[in-house]
């Protein structure tokens, strides 16, 4: 190869990934396997799990004959030179455990993990999983002190899909060709909107009656809780990966496509200082451009019901000083 191609092929593109456990490990493996980028890295507080994975995945990219390849961050330094870092970093909740008490914890792994990126890999785009979503892209945009364009919570297009499934189920046709649309939080008061969901173009509202409409919106509310119902030790991870996918390569390929995630609002929809999610363009920059589309009386009180369901969390977090030693 010569010199010049050497230099503009110096560094490929970095996903690293906090978190390699369900979620984690298979948004590597979606990565590896549609070669999405030059390397994932892998970074877990087990560095053995991780680098049985990252060897495996490896081997996989191979198999698929794909370059990327699957690396692990053993020490923070190694997230330097990260296009983007994915956080799935998270405490499941155990026996005793109140909703605040696991608040706190993943509050705790964010605030330790996103204070890394901010030290090594500063230029990033943070992609935020780990639950309570809203939540913890709220911590990750305090603790990075990144602008609200780089710091972006993935839910919106998990929820949608799984509303996109059950419309499926329901008519038994179009499966691929149906858009369904969620904003608001990650949590039982999402806001899905069949108004703007859609069947090969057709209004969804034309082809369902209220009341299917209605069971479509009440599972995919319950769509998270239905899949933890079956497998009892864990939560999904196939579409949350999926998704999550999704959002790293519509950054890495500026794509600018519209989708919907969680982004801290600074007056979009009138509310100020919380995360929701809202229909975004996602491109190079990470958030390129927020879009406020026009609710009806009834998603707008949805909407305010969800924000203020975060809204009380993070107050949770404030009351117990969780941001008093942020430096700005
Ligand atoms: P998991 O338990 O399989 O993986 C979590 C991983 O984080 C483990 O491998 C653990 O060792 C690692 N970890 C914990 N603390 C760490 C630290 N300080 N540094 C580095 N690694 C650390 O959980 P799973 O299923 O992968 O879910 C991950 C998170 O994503 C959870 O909080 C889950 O609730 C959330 N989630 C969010 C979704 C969304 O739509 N936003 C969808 C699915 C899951
Ligand atoms: C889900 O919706 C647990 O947030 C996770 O599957």
């Amino acid at each position: 190869m010569k010199a010049k191609e050497q230099k503009t092929n110096k560094r490929g593109k970095k996903v690293t990934i906090i978190g390699a456990g369900n979620v984690g490990a298979t948004v590597a493996y979606s990565l590896a396997m549609t070669g999405t980028c030059h390397e994932v890295w892998l970074r877990d507080r087990n560095p053995d799990i991780s680098k049985g994975k990252a060897l495996d995945m490896s081997q996989a990219a191979n198999a698929a004959r794909q370059h990327t390849v699957v690396k692990v961050a053993e020490k923070a330094e190694d997230i330097a030179g990260s296009d983007i870092v994915v956080v799935t970093a998270g405490s499941p909740r155990k026996p005793g455990m109140s909703r605040d008490d696991l608040l706190m914890v993943n509050a705790e792994i964010t605030k330790e993990v996103v204070t890394d990126i901010k030290n090594h890999a500063p230029d990033s785009i943070i992609i935020m999983v780990s639950n309570p979503l809203d939540v913890m892209t709220y911590v990750a945009l305090k603790v990075s002190g990144f602008p609200r364009e780089r710091v972006i919570g993935m839910a919106g297009i998990l929820d949608s899909a799984r509303m996109a499934h059950f419309i499926y189920e329901k008519i038994g046709y179009g499966a691929g060709q149906i858009r369904a649309s969620v904003m608001g939080g990650h949590g039982d008061s999402m806001v899905p909107l069949p108004k703007f969901s859609t069947v090969a173009g057709v209004p969804l509202t034309e082809i369902l009656d209220p009341k299917d409409i209605e069971e479509i919106v009440e599972r995919t509310k319950n769509g998270g809780a239905e899949i933890v119902g079956y497998l009892k030790t864990g939560s999904a991870y196939y579409a949350p990966a999926k998704s999550t996918a999704i959002m790293v390569e519509a950054i890495l390929r500026d794509t600018k496509q519209i989708h919907p995630c969680a982004v801290y609002l600074d007056g979009e929809y009138g509310y100020k200082d919380v995360v929701s999610g809202v229909p975004l363009a996602l491109g190079a920059g990470g958030v390129e451009k927020i879009f406020e589309v026009n609710l009806d009386d009834t998603q707008r009180e949805q909407f305010a019901y969800s924000v203020d369901s975060v809204k009380r969390m993070i107050d949770v977090l404030k009351e117990k000083k969780f941001f008093d030693d942020i430096k700005g």
